[in-house]
């Protein structure tokens, strides 16, 4: 079947850049996106550029490009969904915060959602892709909706998971290095690969069963921050024994097996996505009865979550056992640079240790907004609102945040704290000065040079 129009239902961080590429590649679709998010519809079709809701690096020139001609926003679900040939299911997949699984198994009440809607409202056949990422075996519950709504349409089931990752999901979409379609019938997957195929070589479209591509997509967020685990466990070996982090990461990153990605030591991973996937990976492993399996990869959030934590402890340690009173500036909200996204991001969870603590917090992020800090501390619940409005800063300019601050904790590694005047910084901070450097992005000796007690991870 040759696509001529698209639906994406999910306006996110992976609907909206995902579809922008395939419609900037592809001027012979219609592609719309649809949300039930109003707010976040109308944010994608304002005029300002600058305001879309996703931040990436490349993304509104692409937008501004193709918006209006082949690309549309749209809240009309019900419409965009009949008039497509192809669907794709782009919505959140979060942990289950209710019920058996809570904590730990996806909720796929928006997936289902999506699935009767096509159902209800479909009157032609349709490729149905699901681009978020899910379950092993999911398809199999969207196969059950689809194929007994009794009206005679026709579905095909495609599973499509994107690898994209925040800050660079531009250049990922357009030079990925593969594709993933899994499915069962030959046309469909061909269909998907040829709108593909419109800039990314044959050889990078891999198909597979669709087990397999769902199976893959969690495989891949494992192994991705299985790595980060790894490096940040070392870390704490480094700090007790004067090996170096940085060191240990090249040395065994030119070992063309290990390869040197993925091994920067960090103050934790976040992002929407690692943790809960690999939470629903321990799910399905133990939903199977396989223990080692689960405990094996349980290991990985264990490691994350005790690094964001030892890096809190180690601040307050060096702090002579207190913060109470102290003013610490948080430099970096977002969980990694060049994305407004704050998920899971180890700011929020370093934060809310530290106000544990009755710290001041002055926070700066080029990208994130005073509203997203607050709601993500108030989303805890450890403390009340008022408390971590009382409690809490933020500031739209570095310098501010810092002034006066006994201590400085780098979150982020956005490139413009590397170029910080931080002669300035150190001038207008309380003695001693501490930097905490949670990305390892300033240089050690320049800093001691400076006057700062300087504390890397790893080193
Ligand atoms: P997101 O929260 O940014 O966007 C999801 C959107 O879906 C929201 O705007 C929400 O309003 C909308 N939505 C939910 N239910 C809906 C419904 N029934 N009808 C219409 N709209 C609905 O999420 P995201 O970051 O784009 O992630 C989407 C999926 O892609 C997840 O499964 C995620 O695991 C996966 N993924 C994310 C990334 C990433 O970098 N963020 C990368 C690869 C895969
Ligand atoms: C990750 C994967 O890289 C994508 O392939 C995947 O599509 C996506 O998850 C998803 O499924 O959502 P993302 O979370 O956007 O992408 O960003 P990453 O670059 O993977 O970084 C994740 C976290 O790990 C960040 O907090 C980052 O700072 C941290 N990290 C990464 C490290 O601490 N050290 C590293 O060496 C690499």
């Amino acid at each position: 079947m040759t696509i001529k129009n698209i639906c994406c239902i999910g306006a996110g961080y992976v609907g909206g850049p995902t579809m922008a590429v395939i419609a900037q590649k592809n001027p012979h679709i219609k592609v719309t996106i649809v949300d039930i998010n109003a707010a976040r519809i109308a944010a994608w079709n304002d005029a300002d550029l600058t305001k879309l809701p996703v931040y990436e690096p490349g993304l509104a020139a692409i937008v501004g490009a193709t918006r209006g001609k082949n690309l549309f926003f749209s809240t009309d679900i019900d419409q965009a969904i009949d008039a497509a040939d192809m669907i794709f299911i782009s919505v959140n997949t979060p942990t289950k915060t209710y019920g058996k699984g809570k904590g730990q198994a996806a909720d796929l009440k928006y997936i289902e959602l999506c699935a009767r809607n096509i159902a209800k409202v479909a009157t032609t056949d349709k490729i149905v892709v699901e681009k978020s990422t899910l379950p092993v075996r999911t398809a199999e519950a969207i196969k059950s909706i689809l194929h007994n709504t009794g009206n005679g349409i026709n579905f095909h089931i495609l599973s499509n998971p994107e690898f994209l990752a925040e800050g660079t999901a531009v250049d990922d979409l357009l030079q990925p290095d593969r594709v993933l379609i899994g499915g069962e019938n030959e046309a469909a997957i061909n269909s998907l690969a040829t709108v593909y195929a419109s800039w990314v070589p044959q050889a990078r479209i891999l198909k597979t069963n669709l087990w397999s591509s769902e199976l893959s997509k969690l495989t891949a967020n494992a192994f991705l921050a299985q790595r980060v685990s790894s490096i940040n466990a070392i870390s704490e070996l480094c700090e007790l024994t004067g090996a170096n982090v940085d060191e240990v990461a090249k040395a065994i990153g030119t070992d063309s097996r290990i390869g040197p990605k993925f091994l920067k030591a960090s103050v934790g991973f976040g992002g929407s996505c690692f943790q809960k996937d690999i939470l629903n990976l321990v799910y399905i492993a133990r939903s199977y009865n396989l223990h080692e399996v689960a405990n094996y990869w349980e290991q990985v959030i264990i490691m994350n979550d005790h690094q964001k934590r030892r890096f809190a402890d180690r601040l307050i340690k060096t702090l002579y056992n207190t913060v109470s009173g102290k003013k610490i500036a948080v430099l970096g909200w977002a969980f990694k640079k060049d994305t407004n996204d704050t998920r899971e991001s180890a700011a929020i969870y370093v934060t809310d240790h530290l106000l544990n603590e009755q710290a001041h917090i002055a926070v700066h992020d080029p990208k994130v907004p005073a509203e997203k800090v607050y709601t993500d501390l108030n989303y805890l619940n450890t403390r009340t609102e008022a408390e971590n409005q009382n409690n809490v800063a933020v500031y739209t300019n570095a310098y501010d945040a810092v002034k006066d601050a006994h201590a400085i904790a780098i979150m982020t590694e956005w490139d413009a704290f590397k170029t910080l005047d931080w002669e300035a910084v150190y001038s207008t901070m309380q003695k001693p000065a501490f930097i905490f450097d949670g990305r390892n992005i300033l240089d050690k000796h320049t800093m001691e040079a400076i006057g700062f007690e300087y504390h890397a991870i790893g080193q």
